[in-house]
């Protein structure tokens, strides 16, 4: 479950310092496009250091390592490869190549630092036109993806569109990653929401993708995690409504029916898959360190 995605620039030790109090379900200690070339280096000390006190709790960790073209990719990998990230997530993957280049860079460096083959996860960033219209392929290519994050941003740069506050250039972009991260069983996590102090705006649009099929939504401010949390998290009344979905078509099985109602509504099959997912969904998110 990763319903909130914290950024946190990789330069900024007071920040990583904060974020051991958020209540974001993964922290991104970034060292990609929040740290300016020069400060490269220094933002994988900083992150490796900071890296045991933002896990104590067992939250999980998620760097943002930088891409293949940049020649930094193996010793930020190198930085922070370990058992207490759950893996990385890297930007600007274009296409399946991208991503067996790096899986074979983790296995040779997982066996080098004594790790469990397969431990690291990955989740690509998607943002050029090409991964958009190679989604399915891009979350396919390793086993090691366990969802696939939408970039706005840099898409913006490659398609040469503007972005706007209510973000109708995504609707195709972010509608062609969510079905190819279904397809391939993996996630979807939207980009984040640039006007950090609209919460209205955040919310909006965070209800919007959670409607296309989206699990989650990356951050880039704290004020953010909230809203995230509890959008992608089943309300009360969505778990009350599941459980008697659940006892009524329980029921009507009894009595050898497939099909019956709840509040004027038909309930069959696929409602009662919809209501147990609800279900596993609020179990899951009961069990994160961070659940209250
Ligand atoms: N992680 C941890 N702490 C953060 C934070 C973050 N992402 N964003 C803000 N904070 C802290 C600030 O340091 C500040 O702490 P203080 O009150 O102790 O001084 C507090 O939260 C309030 O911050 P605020 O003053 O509202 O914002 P700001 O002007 O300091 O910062 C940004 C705004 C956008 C620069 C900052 O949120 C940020 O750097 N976000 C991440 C950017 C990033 O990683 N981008 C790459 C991915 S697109
Ligand atoms: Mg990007």
């Amino acid at each position: 479950v990763l319903r909130s995605l914290l950024f946190v620039p990789g330069n900024r030790p007071d920040m990583l310092e904060k974020a051991t109090g958020f209540m974001a379900d993964t922290i991104v200690p970034d060292m990609e496009d929040s740290v300016p070339f020069e400060q490269k280096e220094k933002a994988r000390e900083i992150i490796a250091l900071n890296i045991p006190s933002l896990a104590a709790n067992g939250r999980t960790i998620l760097p943002r390592i930088n891409s293949l073209p940049t020649g930094l990719l193996e010793e930020d990998l190198y930085a922070v490869i370990g058992p207490s990230i759950l893996g990385v997530t890297v930007g600007k993957i274009h296409t399946t190549q991208d991503i067996e280049e790096i899986d074979s860079i983790i296995l040779a460096m997982e066996s080098r630092v004594g790790l469990t083959p397969g431990h690291t996860k990955i989740i690509p960033w998607i943002e050029t036109a090409r991964a958009v219209t190679e989604a399915l392929a891009i979350c396919k290519a390793s086993k090691r993806i366990i969802g696939v994050a939408l970039g706005g941003e840099d898409l913006s740069v490659d398609m040469g569109f503007t972005r706007t506050t209510e973000g109708s250039e995504l609707t195709y972009a972010r509608s062609a990653v969510a079905f190819a991260a279904t397809a391939a069983g993996v996630q979807a996590y939207d980009t984040p929401y640039v006007s950090f102090r609209d919460s209205e705006g955040l919310l909006r649009e965070a209800n919007q993708v959670k409607q296309l099929g989206f699990k989650g939504k990356f951050a880039i401010h704290p004020a953010q995690i909230e809203i995230l949390n509890s959008v992608f998290r089943p309300s009360p009344s969505e778990i009350d409504y599941a459980r008697r979905v659940i006892e009524v078509y329980a029921d009507a099985r009894a009595l050898g029916r497939g099909a019956t109602s709840l509040d004027g509504r038909m309930i069959d099959a696929p409602v009662v898959e919809r209501a147990k997912a609800t279900i596993k969904l609020a179990e899951s998110i009961e069990k994160l360190p961070n659940s209250s």
